[in-house]
Parts: C-alpha cells; structure tokens; sequence
C-alpha cells in the first residue's frame, strides 16, 4: 500500500510537471496527441495546387453556372443601360429591402418590384419550395408537416387576414416579408436562403391565393 501512494504521487508530480496546473499558461506550442484541425491537407488561398490539372489552387465558378440569388448584370457598370441586378439579398434599410418604413411595416409592394405575371409565377415556385411544408399548398397552414407536430403554421386564409381593419389576423405586406427575413416564434428565418426579390414575389402570392380563395369562395379550412 505503502508503494502504491508513493508511485501515485510520483506519477502525479511528472503529470503535473508535464502539463502544469490547470489553468496555466504556456508559450509552447500544444501537445497534439490527435492531429488538430490546424494541420490538415487544404489549399491556401492565392497558393498553387497540384491536385488540379492547370495548377490553379483557387477555382473559377463552373463554367455557364450562376451564383445562387444572383443574375447576370446584361450590361458592363460602365454602360449607360446598366440596371442593378434584381437578385440579391438584404442590403439596405430602405423599405424594399426590410418591409419597413422607419419603425412600421409597409403595405404594398415596393417601387423595385413590378406586379406582373411573371412576379407570381416566381411567387409560386418559392413558395411552393420553402413555405408549402408547413404553410400548405393553398397557405391554410395545413402543410405536410401539421401532420407531425407542426400544427401552428399560420392560415393565411383565417378570418380577417386579408382585412387592415382587423388587426388580429392582418399582417400587412412588410411583416409578411419581415417574417420571411428573420422568422417568427416557431418559425426559422429565410433571409439567407430566399432573395429579396423572391420574397416580395413570395408575398404577392400569398395575396393572389388569398383574393383567389375569398372569390371563388372555397373553404380551405
Ligand atoms: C418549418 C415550417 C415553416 C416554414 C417552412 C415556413 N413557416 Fe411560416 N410559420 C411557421 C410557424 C410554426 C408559424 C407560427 C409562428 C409562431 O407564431 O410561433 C409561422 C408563421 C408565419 C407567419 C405569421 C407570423 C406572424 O406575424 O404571426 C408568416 C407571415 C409566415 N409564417 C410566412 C411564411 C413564408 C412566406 C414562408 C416561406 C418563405 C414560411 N412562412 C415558411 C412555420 C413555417
């Protein structure tokens, strides 16, 4: 027994002497017993690389391909014809890029965006690709996923929602996209995925299903 104590503190003390005392700082490099992340095989940027044929460490993008959110500007900055690309992701304070006007959220769409055909057809496709599982394919929140667990997707259909007088159930077109931006409660944000051109194409859908529903009179309960 008596060995036993004196070999555990011998071993403690080299442990100690080794590792020092928790807490303790050291200049030295650490002790990797595993290979940290640090040392990895990777390229650094701007580095050649024999891996690739051409010897180029840093990629161009895929040939023909197009960065997600983003079009083809048609005409070089400098030309007077130049337009801005449509597609982007929230840059700015200005009403089209947050919903809001000052510290309200805004009714209508914005001057950047035109309601035409081709807004709600892009409208539709979005939705249907981002919101549909929960919201429903008719927005009566409803989507495939109330059937496990989901069950407070808001009805875009319920009683009121179309209505500014009615203030329980209206969600004006700015806290409609403000939503899409950053989420609600139970709901994740989107403003990383969905541009914000496609938002404000999202919410003029949203508006069509709803006047389509109130007109034909449908219960879509
Ligand atoms: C993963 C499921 C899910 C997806 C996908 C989803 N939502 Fe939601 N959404 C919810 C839930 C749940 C709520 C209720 C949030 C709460 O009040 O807790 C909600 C609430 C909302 C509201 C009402 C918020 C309020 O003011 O009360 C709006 C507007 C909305 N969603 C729009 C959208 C749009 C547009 C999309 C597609 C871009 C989308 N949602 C995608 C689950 C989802």
């Amino acid at each position: 027994m008596k060995y036993f104590f004196l070999s555990y503190l011998f071993v403690a003390a080299i442990v100690v002497a080794a590792f020092g005392t928790r807490g303790s700082k050291s200049e030295l490099p650490p002790l990797e017993i595993f290979q940290d992340m640090d040392h990895q095989a990777k390229v650094k940027y701007q580095a050649k690389s024999d891996f690739f044929a051409d010897g180029l460490g840093g990629r161009r993008p895929v040939a023909n391909s197009v960065p997600m959110g983003f079009e083809i500007p048609g005409k070089p900055a400098s030309s007077p014809d130049y337009k801005p690309p449509h597609y982007g992701f929230t840059n700015g304070l200005d009403y089209y890029n947050t919903g809001k006007i000052g510290d309200y959220y805004g009714d209508g769409l914005p001057k950047e965006v035109a309601a035409d055909k081709a807004l709600l057809e892009r409208g539709e496709r979005q939705f249907n690709i981002n919101c549909a599982i929960c919201h429903g394919d008719s927005g009566n929140g409803k989507g495939i996923t109330s059937k496990y667990g989901i069950m407070t997707a808001f009805n875009f259909h319920q009683a009121g929602s179309m209505d500014p007088a009615n203030p329980g159930a209206y969600r004006a077109d700015g806290a409609i996209f403000d939503v899409i931006t950053h989420g609600k409660g139970l709901m994740g944000s989107y403003g990383g995925n969905i541009a914000v051109h496609d938002r404000w194409a999202i919410v003029a859908y949203i508006r069509a299903m709803q006047v389509a529903v109130k007109e034909n009179n449908v219960s879509v309960q």
